[in-house]
C-alpha cells in the first residue's frame, strides 16, 4: 500500500517521516449538525467525528506515527496500557507492522467492542486488578526496564500524529467560513489531545499559517467522577492532584492521573480556554443528541457536547461563538452503553397485521 499523502501523511512536513504504518487514518468528517446548534445557541457548530478512523478513535493518528518509530528503532514488542482504544489501535497498527504487542487493561472496565478489537488484531491482553492509572505506572516500569516499546500518549511520537487532528480542523473550517473557529471543544484523559491541538496550534503560529490572537481556546471536558484537571484549572493549580477514585460510564476517560497535564494546563490557559465537568446523564444526553444528528459516538466524545451546552447555559461560552467539538470514539466501541441510551427494541408477533396493529397504523 503507499499512503503517502494521504490523511495524516498529507502533513508529512510537520511529522518525524514521509510515510508510517499506515490503513490509512485521518481525513475524518467535520459534520454540521444544525438541531444541536441551534438547540445549544452558538453561531455556528460543527463537529469533527474521530471515530470515523481505521479502528474507530483519534489514536489511529498516533499510532501511525508511533509503530513507525518502533519499527525504525527496531523494538520487537510494543505496549500500552489503555482504557480501551488504545489498545485496539496499537493492536491494529503493531498487527499491520508484523510486530508483537502487549496491552494491559483495568479489569472489568472497557467496552466490550475494544476488547474484541485487541483481542482478534492479536494483541496479547493482561487484564490487571486496578485503573488505567495503575496500568499505565507498571507499562512505564517495563519499559524502563527495556522490556517493551511505550505506545501511551507519554510517548511523544504519538501526539506528533495527533497534531493534524487540529491541522484538519483549521483548514476546513476556514474553507467553509474563510476564518478559524474560536473554540475547539474535547473530552480529556490523559490530555494527549489537549496537547498535541496546542502543539499544533503553536507550529501554526511559528510558520507564520495563523495569528495568535486567532488561536482558538482549548476546552477541556471530564467526567465529573474523574475530574482531575477540572480541579486543577478551577484552582489555578500548577499542577494536577492524582485521583485515586475514579468512576464514570464513559470508561475511555476514566482517568485518575492525566499525564500529559504539564504541556496540558499551559494549552489551556494560553488560548484562553477552560475545563469543566459534566455528569454521566448529561454525557448520555448528548451521546442522544449527536445520535439524532446520525453522528454515533461512544460516551467520553459525547461528552464534549454536554460540556459545551453547559458552558453555553453558565454563560462562559458566548452566543456568537464558532466552536468545533472533537468526537473521539465510534458509537459501536461501546454497544452497552449504546443499547443503555437508546432503549429497548419492541418485541412483535411475525405478521403483517401485528405489525400495522403495533405502530398504531390504520
Ligand atoms: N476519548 C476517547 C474515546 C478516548 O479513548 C480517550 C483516551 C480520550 C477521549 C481522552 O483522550 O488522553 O488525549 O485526553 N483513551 C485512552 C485509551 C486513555 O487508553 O484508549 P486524551
Amino acid at each position: 500500500d503507499d499512503f503517502s499523502g494521504v490523511g495524516v501523511w498529507r502533513y508529512a512536513a510537520a511529522l518525524p517521516f514521509e510515510e508510517g504504518v499506515s490503513l490509512p487514518e485521518g481525513h475524518t468528517p467535520l459534520h454540521e449538525v444544525p438541531r444541536l446548534r441551534e438547540d445549544i445557541g452558538v453561531n455556528r457548530l460543527r463537529v469533527k467525528h474521530e471515530g470515523m478512523n481505521p479502528t474507530g478513535s483519534f489514536k489511529d493518528r498516533g499510532m501511525t506515527v508511533g509503530v513507525r518509530v518502533a519499527e525504525e528503532l527496531g523494538v520487537d514488542r510494543l505496549a500500552c496500557a489503555s482504557t480501551g482504544n488504545t489498545s485496539a489501535a496499537l493492536a491494529a497498527y503493531g498487527a499491520r507492522g508484523g510486530m508483537e504487542t502487549l496491552v494491559l487493561l483495568p479489569a472489568g472496565k472497557v467496552a466490550a467492542g475494544k476488547v474484541a478489537q485487541a483481542a482478534l488484531h492479536d494483541a496479547r491482553i493482561l487484564e490487571v486488578d486496578g485503573n488505567f492509572d495503575d496500568c499505565l505506572d507498571i507499562v512505564q516500569d517495563l519499559a524502563n526496564r527495556g522490556e517493551v516499546y511505550l505506545l501511551n500518549s507519554l510517548n511523544p511520537f504519538r501526539l506528533e500524529g495527533q497534531k493534524t487532528i487540529g491541522f484538519e480542523i483549521l483548514e476546513e473550517f476556514r474553507d467553509d467560513y474563510g476564518r478559524f473557529p474560536d473554540r475547539i471543544v474535547l473530552p480529556v484523559g490523559n490530555a494527549g489531545n489537549t496537547s498535541a491541538l496546542f502543539k499544533a496550534f503553536r507550529e501554526l503560529v511559528a510558520a507564520g499559517e495563523m495569528d495568535a490572537d486567532e488561536v482558538p481556546a482549548l476546552t477541556g471536558v471530564q467526567a465529573a467522577g474523574a475530574a482531575p484537571m477540572v480541579e486543577a484549572i478551577e484552582n489555578g493549580a500548577d499542577e494536577v492532584r492524582r485521583w485515586d477514585e475514579v468512576e464514570t460510564r464513559a470508561t475511555a476517560i476514566r482517568i485518575g492521573n492525566p499525564v500529559n497535564a504539564p504541556k496540558a494546563l499551559p494549552g489551556i490557559r494560553q488560548t484562553g480556554g477552560t475545563a469543566v465537568a459534566v455528569s454521566d446523564e448529561a454525557i448520555t444526553e448528548a451521546q442522544r443528541d449527536l445520535a439524532r444528528e446520525g453522528v454515533g459516538v461512544e460516551p467520553a466524545s459525547a461528552a464534549s457536547v454536554a460540556g459545551l451546552r453547559k458552558l453555553r447555559e453558565q454563560g462562559v461560552v458566548d452566543a456568537d461563538e464558532d466552536v468545533v467539538c472533537l468526537t473521539t470514539g465510534h458509537l459501536l466501541k461501546d454497544p452497552d452503553a449504546a443499547y443503555e441510551a437508546g432503549g429497548d427494541p419492541e418485541p412483535v408477533a411475525n405478521s403483517t397485521d401485528a405489525v400495522l396493529e403495533h405502530i398504531g397504523a390504520e
